[in-house]
């Protein structure tokens, strides 16, 4: 952002007295750098390569390598198709990212040949060079091969070469989705409240990028938090300040990558059902006058809501855990009546403990010594909303444990979900590195280390903090974060939001890549603000974008301080009736939503998809920005544009319906797609069963029957349970195909949960005629039938 436009934005944001403040806290960095360097700053003159091999051994799971210059490097298989590499000098990481590491065993082969070292498992050989060389292979195939890497003691170096058609996506949050061509700082950075198209590096980096090459991808994780960066130009590159060089290769494509990069890392959690409907949020809504006010509006207009939110003006200037008397004299009662309309409250949490010796939470804490301290033992301090502040290390498992003693406080006024904010961490600097001393000392748990290592981890460790916290002080419930920061692993603690995107149409078409980036990195539930974080969209605009966000994992609408207010009606007609079409809608999907939440906990499938994840090798579906999958059944192309009243739409080759009025269209090419501004295109790939919710009455669910095109069949599931806790649950699973001119359902279920049996059953695309239940005929009436739980429904059809 131009300096004088971020000048205005910071004073409208912090107010004048902080923008000079920040001036002070700028010069004080600038100091603490000089005066304790990193060692990446001041690194060693000489750069070693492995050069020469000395020894190679057999070790568990793999081989052990010893080069030149004591360089060494470790293979171990942890899957088939899973391989870790360690290349040391420096030190291994603590395994915050890392949940399961022991692998069943996997048959393996050790061999010398007359190209180097032969490592190889069922399903991959890794060839290691002489010199250092690494060459992986798939069968014969060659799908990656790395130079020998650099060692510039602390600093690790590493190129691999790239097709030229490979494509390249992930790298956690980014502000595009294919990163062919650019630079990624892997730093989790505040973009000082606003960015667009192009910007990097934004909130939360994860350097684990997916590779679309011909003949088959496969998915890299490093395990290395430190800061660094990864470019892809004419090779792939990678840079890191510090540690072993550590790395994981998931030999397989996307869905199967993420399958084990999420074995390794963690799966997200099934969330609360409610977390999937419509939030409402704004900084701020400043009294509890204006939050009922809000929550009356959306009843009013007849509008579901599932949550509203309360940024930082609830608390007491600023202090985090507390809440301001005067504007919220009675939280628990305002709690309870919006509870009681269905309504759950959630309220922002930011890092940043305001520096007040009359402060408990300050003053438990400094006692305890859970802030983060310089080299010379003197705790940091930084600015942030509250002024001058402190941060908690959450590196330090008592500051863990310390910090979640907290939400007790707000759980306890009947506050259901948290929303950790500025964990980057943030500092406001006028123009510096937003954020604090790269030497600030962290505990690392026991291992010590400095901040240049613990900054990526820092948004990961608060979600830690906060996930144990509320699962052990509720432990009938499931634990609900929003967080703006993290590193690989936080999705097994928190859901995602883009923070704060500029309003405008073209980061309204970022924001499908971005939120695709965040996706294939891991984390499957992610969404952005509606309409934009930092301006005041026009109608058209914010119309469009709450469209495309109906369909995003996380939906809701928040808008910064000094903004239009933006609630739906706002806008008058026709906004207002096609926000509560999309409402509606949105409500009818939960069903499916709920299923593909609970896929992501068992498989790491993130609910928002590239339109190539199942067809990976149907290229022209790679550079596809602006449009995505919801699940495998759903298609979902967002108007991006202006007074758009068409868009282009590829379809990936097969049979798919359109979801408004279930015209078929055939895929493998692009087509023309009417944009009226109620509607944006939207398609059902056939062969799907969509569980979707009644439309406003009425019992259980409808399956919505897309037939498949003439041979083919298709599979789909429906997961129900009690929306809340950890008791029965149930998976109905469904193959649908041809027999005989009959179109037949077969259901197998599975689990204990009752829920309800009695199923509409909508077929979708062709004329439905008897239907068949088991043997038992039943009524059809407008393609729309009724049945308990059945094992096969056969359908006549026209067709
Ligand atoms: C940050 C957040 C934004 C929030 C604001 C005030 O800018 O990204 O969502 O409204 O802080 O808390």
């Amino acid at each position: 952002m131009e300096p004088f436009k971020k000048f205005f934005l910071a004073v409208r944001f912090i107010g004048l007295r902080q923008v000079l403040r920040t001036v002070a806290y700028t010069g004080t960095l600038a100091r603490l750098e000089t005066r304790f360097p990193t060692a990446s700053q001041t690194p060693a003159a000489k750069i070693f390569k492995p050069e020469a091999l000395i020894s190679a051994a057999p070790a568990p799971r793999g081989a052990a390598f010893k080069f030149k210059h004591g360089i060494e490097l470790q293979v171990e298989f942890l899957g088939n198709t899973a391989v870790r590499l360690t290349w040391k000098p420096g030190e291994l990481p603590v395994p915050y990212a890392v949940v399961e590491d022991g692998w069943e065993d996997v048959p393996m082969e050790v061999d010398e040949g007359e190209d180097g070292w032969r490592v190889s498992s069922e399903g991959v050989t890794l060839l290691v060079g002489g010199n250092g060389r690494l060459r992986y292979f798939k069968g014969e195939e060659l799908f990656r091969e790395e130079a020998p890497p650099s060692y510039q003691a602390p600093i690790w170096r590493q190129s691999a070469a790239l097709d030229e058609h490979a494509h390249l996506y992930g790298l956690g949050e980014r502000s595009r989705f294919n990163l062919r061509g650019g630079r990624y700082r892997l730093w989790n950075t505040d973009p000082d409240g606003s960015y667009g198209h192009g910007e990097d590096p934004l909130y939360m980096s994860i350097p684990a990028y997916t590779c679309l090459q011909p003949g088959g991808g496969y998915l890299i994780f490093y395990e290395n938090s430190f800061d660094g960066e990864i470019g892809f130009e004419d090779q792939a590159e990678a840079v890191f300040l510090g540690g072993a060089l550590r790395y994981v290769v998931f030999a397989e494509g996307p869905p199967e990558a993420l399958h084990d990069y999420t074995r390794l890392t963690g799966r997200a959690p099934l969330p609360p059902r409610w977390v999937l409907g419509f939030h409402q949020s704004r900084w701020s809504y400043e009294t509890e006058a204006e939050v009922r006010e809000v929550a009356e509006g959306f009843k009013r207009h007849d509008l579901p809501l599932a949550a509203i939110h309360l940024d930082i003006d609830y608390m007491r200037g600023y202090r985090v855990f507390s809440v301001d008397k005067t504007r919220f004299p009675d939280l628990k009662g305002l709690t309870t009546d919006l509870e009681a309309g269905g309504i759950k409250t959630v309220t922002i949490l930011d890092p940043g403990v305001k520096w007040d010796p009359g402060y408990d939470v300050f003053r438990e804490g400094r006692d305890q010594g859970v802030f983060c301290q310089l080299p010379d033992g003197k705790t940091l301090r930084g600015l942030v909303w509250p002024g001058w502040a402190v941060y908690p290390d959450f590196t330090h498992p008592a500051a863990r444990r310390w910090w979640g003693g907290y939400y007790r406080r707000l759980v306890s006024e009947g506050v259901a979900g948290f929303w950790h904010d500025m964990n980057e961490p943030a500092a406001f600097t006028a123009g510096g590195a937003d954020t604090v001393p790269r030497a600030t000392v962290h505990e690392m748990d026991g291992r010590k280390g400095i901040h240049e290592e613990g900054h990526n981890l820092y948004g990961l460790l608060m979600n830690r903090a906060g996930f144990e916290a509320l699962r052990e002080l509720q432990p009938e419930k499931r634990p609900w974060l929003l967080t703006r920061s993290g590193w690989a692993g936080v999705q097994r603690y928190a859901w995602k939001w883009s923070g704060d995107v500029e309003s405008s149409w073209e980061a309204l078409r970022m924001t499908v890549g971005t939120l695709l980036s965040t996706g294939v990195s891991g984390i499957p539930y992610s969404g952005s603000d509606i309409g934009g974080f930092s301006g005041s969209p026009s109608e058209e605009l914010f119309v469009r974008w709450f469209q495309m966000a109906a369909f995003t994992p996380f939906f809701r609408n928040h808008a910064a301080k000094g903004t239009a207010r933006s609630e739906p009606w706002v806008f008058g007609e026709p906004a207002l009736s096609i926000c509560r079409e999309f409402l509606r809608l949105r409500r009818r999907l939960l069903p499916y939503l709920y299923t593909l939440g609970w896929e992501a906990s068992q498989t790491g499938a993130p609910l928002m998809r590239p339109v190539w994840w199942r067809q990976p090798e149907e290229r022209v579906l790679w550079d596809i920005e602006d449009a995505f999958l919801l699940g495998d059944a759903l298609l979902v192309a967002p108007v991006v544009e202006r007074g758009a009243t068409e868009r282009r739409v590829r379809l990936p080759t097969g049979r798919w319906y359109s979801f408004w009025d279930d015209e078929v269209v055939e895929g493998g090419r692009e087509s023309a797609a009417d944009t009226p501004l109620e509607r944006i295109p939207v398609f059902v790939r056939a062969g799907s069963v969509i569980p979707m919710a009644p439309d406003i009455h009425g019992e259980g669910p409808k399956l919505h029957i897309y037939p498949p095109a003439g041979e083919g069949s298709g599979s789909s599931a429906m997961y129900c349970d009690a929306g809340e806790g950890y008791g029965d649950m149930r998976v109905d699973r469904f193959e649908v195909g041809w027999e005989g001119g009959e179109l037949v359902v077969k259901r197998e279920s599975e689990g204990e949960y009752g829920g309800t049996d009695d199923y509409g059953v909508v077929v979708h695309g062709v004329v439905a005629g008897k239907g068949v239940v088991d043997g038992k005929g039943i009524e059809t009436r407008g393609g729309e039938m009724r049945t308990g739980p059945f094992t096969e429904l056969r359908i006549a059809t026209d067709d």
